[in-house]
């Protein structure tokens, strides 16, 4: 069998970055080029301070600092790695559509089949393409039916072979995978192209964590796997909100669920609702797949996984809104976190984001802090949804760098994303400087609420009456 030494990655985001910077770590011997069409990306990739790559990531930039300019490359020259790869992994964005048909709940394959296009137009000699975005299930065979009219004679073989990272922890995720899925056709040379790509994997991962399956399979797979994990989620606050109401208490309640074994005790964690880029999109597209098989049931039953988080998001903004007195207008409301969970700069989906847009409609003043996400980003986030003009966000809503100053005067602390900083804070000084009653509502159930009270302050946490 030929060994793969060219590898090319066409989008150089959350997953291709990492996930290449890591193939390039681990096998010394493949050269690892990761492109991508915006300019700016690759500069970052390429820049020469760590603190400035495009994705903030635990263990990441050693990774990268380490391989880089020796296997391991960043261009926005996508013609040249295409044709010099024996392997091009596609890992572009796969959004929600937002126009014609399936907007607002089917994947945007434009990408893909732009890439799909470039491969075409492009290759000189047999590559194996590597689906790594997440994609619906059978768009292998659309990428397949571009591939195969390039009318040059070059053979191509697809395979898919979705990514399980999490953000946060995607070094640790990809250096210690549960398992890689690689789905392939079970002709010959489909087989070979499989267990070329589980060849690579094998330089650091157990051969019985490599699943092969047919493409369908290991496509639908990934879109199952993200609507199990966020049905966890949905789950577990569904019952924050019945703990609320009946003085029992989530923790006690995940604990004592958890510890049956068939149940698990992972993923049980009540929050103020999940976010990122890929839970709230791939359920969606999930139940957009279904009502397009006429499966109607089976798509009401996923939506209703959306719809538990959606009323998570207004039952916190609510809650801050009513326990203030039914008027939050005028109030200054400090927003400790942005970003969708802790260790990540990326605020996709982010709860934060839709409960600051509830508590704006309602006039309040709020001024937010988060380690890793900047201004520019914040307002993005909040001008995208398009509810107010830039200039009343701008006016409305203020970004700090200082945590401790912007809490003088401040009439409540939401807690939105679980850094881990927020728990070593000076929580009586912070007291000291806010308005009497001193609210906090803990949307990451993460202070003890006993040594809240005791300090003086209103404090609510999610999941507890
Ligand atoms: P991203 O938006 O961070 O990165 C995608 C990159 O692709 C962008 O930099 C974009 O400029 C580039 N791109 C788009 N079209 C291109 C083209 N024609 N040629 C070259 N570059 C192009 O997205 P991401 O978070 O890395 O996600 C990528 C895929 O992986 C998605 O399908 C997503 O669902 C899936 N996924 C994401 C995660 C995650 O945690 N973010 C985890 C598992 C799977
Ligand atoms: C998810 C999947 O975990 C990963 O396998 C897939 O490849 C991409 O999507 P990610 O979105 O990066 O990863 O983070 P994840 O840790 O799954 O968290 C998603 C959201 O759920 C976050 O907002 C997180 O705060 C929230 N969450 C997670 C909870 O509210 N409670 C939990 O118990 C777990």
């Amino acid at each position: 069998m030929k060994k793969i030494s060219n590898i090319c990655c066409i989008g150089a985001g959350y997953v291709g970055g990492p996930t290449m910077s890591v193939i390039a770590h681990k096998c010394p011997d493949v050269k690892v080029t990761v492109v991508d069409i915006n300019q700016k990306r690759i500069d970052l990739w390429n820049h020469e301070n760590p603190d400035k790559l495009p994705v903030y990531e635990p263990g990441l930039s050693e990774i990268v600092f380490n391989s880089r300019g020796k296997n391991l490359f960043f261009s926005t020259d996508v013609d040249k790695a295409i044709d010099e790869a024996d392997m091009i992994f596609i890992s572009v964005n796969t959004p929600t559509k937002t126009y014609g048909k399936g907007k607002g709940q089917a994947a945007d394959l434009k990408f893909i089949e732009l890439c799909a296009r470039n491969i075409a137009r492009v290759a000189t000699n047999d590559k194996i393409v590597v689906e790594k975005s997440t994609l619906p299930v059978r768009t292998a065979e659309a990428i397949k039916s571009i591939l195969h009219n390039t009318g040059n004679n070059v053979r191509f073989e697809i395979l898919s072979n979705p990514e399980f990272l999490a953000e946060g922890t995607a070094i640790e995720d990809l250096l210690h995978a549960d398992r890689v899925l690689i789905g392939g056709d079970d002709t010959p040379s489909g087989q070979e192209a499989k267990n070329l790509l589980s060849a690579v994997y094998e330089n650091w991962l157990p051969k019985e964590r490599i699943l092969q399956t047919n493409v369908w399979s290991s496509e639908l797979s990934k879109l199952v796997a993200n609507a199990f994990l966020a049905q966890r989620v949905s789950s577990i606050n569904s019952i924050s909100a019945l703990c609320e109401r009946t003085e029992a208490n989530i923790a006690e309640v995940s604990r004592a669920i958890g510890h049956d074994s068939r149940i698990g005790a992972k993923f049980l964690n009540a929050s103020v609702g999940f976010g990122g880029s890929c839970f709230q999109k791939d359920i969606l597209n999930l139940v957009y797949i279904a009502k397009s098989f006429g499966l109607n049931e089976v798509a009401d039953y996923w939506e209703q996984v959306i719809i538990m988080n959606d009323y998570q998001k207004t039952r916190f903004a609510d809650n801050i809104i009513s326990t203030m007195f039914n008027t939050v207008s005028g109030k200054k409301i400090v927003f400790y976190g942005w970003a969708f969970k802790k260790d990540t700069n990326d605020t996709r989906e982010s709860a934060a984001i839709y409960v600051a847009n509830l508590l704006l409609e309602e006039q309040a003043n709020i001024v937010v802090y988060d380690p890793q996400v900047g201004e520019e980003q914040i307002y993005s986030d909040l001008d995208y949804l398009g509810t107010r003009s830039e200039e009343e966000n701008r006016k409305l809503l203020k970004v700090t760098t200082d945590y401790m100053e912007a809490t003088k005067d401040a009439h409540a602390i939401a807690i939105l994303t679980e850094w881990d900083e927020f728990k070593t804070y000076d929580w009586n000084q912070i007291h000291d400087n806010m308005l009497k009653p001193a609210f906090v509502f803990d949307g990451r159930r993460m202070l003890d609420k006993a040594k809240m009270q005791e300090m003086g302050f209103d404090y609510y946490k999610i999941g507890e009456s």
